[in-house]
């Protein structure tokens, strides 16, 4: 009889998914679970899932496929599946019989359940074990799940149903238990997060939370994602500009530089608001950072059309571009529209755009050689310290001291596109 029970779980996608398998990990970790990271030994088998695109619901059955001769085994093992994988539980359950319980993203409730009724009809008796989820200097906090936008081309608003605002009371509980464990950094997270609050009946917004967010004590750094151009309010910008443990790193997705291509994705915005908001916001926050995301290659998008998609980027120069290739996701109203741009002009206009962008993001970080940067450091990587800007940008140094969680004052001696090294000179003494 085994002991203690293992588990393996399997997570991929966006900051949400993140954010789910990790509160997926305290819930097994507080019942006495052991992370795996062997399919092989594990007794309980979770797949958090995306298929924001083809290719993450290829990894997903893959995975599925792979883990299947495990079920079979004489090991009495279960296998979970959750995430945006699953719509349509029947239909799931007929088609893949092996797999013991389907959960819709972030169901953690179900899950638990669940977990409640196998542990008393599969297992012996649990044996306690410690609560191994380290905690970490940067963690990622959901306000709202689900979002009540229908871009044409967007699976995960179908999968993750209508927004749904979490109170500010809880979030702000949520935040102050983790800082009570050491985090210095949270990221709130929506699918459309500068939506937060509009299901609300009491008012609050996004930048109610900002600011309640902000009166933690201890915390150093607020971040939030993602930001769509309908929603962000002046106010938002002021409040952002306002509270300075609120990093100015704005995530806020375009999707294309092209009015008729907006209309169609249903984004509900035009290139020059587009336009108008970033000044806004480079106005309001000087030093701050512009991420965004882009699809290339969808129904119908011509070259001249792409060429108003690499205008902006031009003229708006973007820190960070996540760059995507559509891909016709079933259900979606864009899947009914012939999927017209072949895969290879899809793959030219993402590296275009990406060889644009890398450029891009190469002159803008060179700036920044030889200044002293805040950089919270999070983590080591193959021997250096690794921390984040305040802009979100990537900084490693070498120091033989410790300073995880700590923030550093980092001389830049490299940049490149994607990160930078330097020398650490110094820490900063007290909050921002
Ligand atoms: N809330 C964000 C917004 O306002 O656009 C985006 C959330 S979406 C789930 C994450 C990203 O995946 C999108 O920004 C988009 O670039 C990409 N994406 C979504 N559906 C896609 C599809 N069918 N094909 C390619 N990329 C897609
Ligand atoms: Fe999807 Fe558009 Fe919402 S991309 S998650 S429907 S804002």
């Amino acid at each position: 009889m085994s002991a203690i029970l293992r588990y393996y779980l399997w997570n991929i996608g966006c900051q949400m998914n993140q954010a789910d398998a990790r509160h997926v990990a305290e819930e097994l970790d507080s019942r006495g679970y052991r992370a795996t990271p062997t399919p092989e030994r594990a007794d309980l088998l979770i797949l958090n899932t995306c298929v924001v695109r083809q290719s993450a619901e290829d990894r997903v059955l893959g995975r599925l496929s792979s883990l299947r001769p495990l079920k079979a085994g004489p090991r009495q093992r279960a296998l979970a599946v959750m995430g945006c994988f699953v719509g349509d539980i029947e239909a799931l359950q007929r088609d893949y019989p092996y797999v013991d319980a389907f959960f819709r993203p972030s169901d953690l409730d179900g899950l638990a359940a669940w977990l409640d009724r196998w542990e008393v009809e599969h297992l012996w008796g649990l044996a306690g074990g410690e609560v191994s989820t380290a905690p970490q200097v940067a963690e990622l906090v959901p306000v709202s799940y689900g979002c009540d936008h229908r871009c044409t081309y967007c699976i995960v608003a179908l999968r993750r149903g209508a927004q749904h605002s979490r109170p500010i009371d809880e979030v702000v509980a949520d935040v102050q238990a983790l800082v009570a464990r050491g985090a210095r950094e949270v990221t709130l997270l929506g699918q459309n997060v500068d939506a937060y609050g509009l299901d609300l009946a009491d008012g609050t917004d996004l930048a109610a939370v900002l600011r309640a967010v902000h009166a933690i004590e201890g915390l150093a750094r607020i971040r939030f994602l993602t930001s769509h151009p309908r929603e962000m309010t002046q106010a938002l910008i002021d409040t952002v500009a306002a509270l300075p443990r609120v990093c100015p790193s704005w995530e806020l997705a375009v999707q294309s530089g092209d009015d008729e291509v907006l209309r169609r994705m249903g984004r509900g915005y035009t290139v020059e608001r587009f336009r108008d908001l970033v000044q806004r916001i480079r106005a309001a926050t000087p030093d701050g950072s512009i991420n965004t995301d882009i699809i290339v290659g969808f129904p119908g998008e011509s070259e001249a059309q792409f060429e108003n998609t690499l205008r902006l980027v031009r003229e708006t120069r973007f820190d960070l571009v996540h760059i995507a290739a559509y891909s016709p996701r079933p259900g979606t109203v864009a899947a009914t529209w012939p999927d017209d741009v072949s895969p290879d002009v899809k793959e030219r206009r993402r590296l275009k755009l990406e060889m644009l962008q890398e450029q891009i993001a190469g002159e803008i970080n060179a700036q920044l050689l030889g200044q002293t940067i805040e950089v919270l450091v999070d983590g080591q990587q193959r021997g250096r310290w690794r921390g984040r800007t305040r802009t979100n940008k990537l900084v490693f140094f070498e120091a033989d001291e410790d300073w995880l969680g700590r923030m550093a004052l980092v001389r830049l001696e490299w940049t490149g596109p994607w990160s930078m090294r330097g020398q650490v000179v110094g820490a900063v003494p007290s909050m921002p």
